[in-house]
């Protein structure tokens, strides 16, 4: 049983964000995702325009995401893939190497970002 791991605020649900959990599923054989709070998102200076509730909402309605855990923190995770048994925390591409310091406890993946999609673009449409 291979368990992965992912993270993010997935504002705006969009085809890159489909395409990472997919592949993110597709890796093993549960994925939990790490969703990250409003408190969070403002620690990182990012407003998401839909609250947390909404877009845990549209992830729920995936049936390849096994769980949805709330992200509150950078130091969670080594206690998020110790509590749940992570093999595999995946990523994007834009967080290449920055959660290597975790690959004594688990796998680490970065995946290429699909291009030319973010939120960053589609709030600057909007
Ligand atoms: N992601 C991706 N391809 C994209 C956009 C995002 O693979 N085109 C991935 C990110 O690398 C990350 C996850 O989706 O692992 C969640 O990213 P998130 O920051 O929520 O979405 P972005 O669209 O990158 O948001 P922003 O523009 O606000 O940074």
């Amino acid at each position: 049983m291979k368990k992965v791991i992912t993270y993010g605020t997935f504002d705006y649900f969009h085809y890159g964000h489909f395409m990472l959990l997919k592949r993110a599923a597709d890796l093993g054989d549960s994925l939990i995702v790490g969703l990250s709070s409003d408190e969070f998102n403002t620690k990182k200076n990012k407003q998401s325009l839909l609250s947390f509730d909404k877009r845990k909402e549209v992830l729920e309605s995936f049936n390849f995401i096994d769980l949805i855990i709330t992200e509150n923190s950078w130091e969670q995770k080594i206690g998020d893939i110790k509590n749940h048994n992570i093999d595999i925390l995946f990523m994007g591409s834009d967080w290449s190497m920055k959660f290597d310091y975790l690959k004594k406890y688990c796998d680490i993946v970065y995946v290429p970002r699909t291009p030319k999609i973010s939120t960053s673009l589609i709030k600057k449409i909007l």
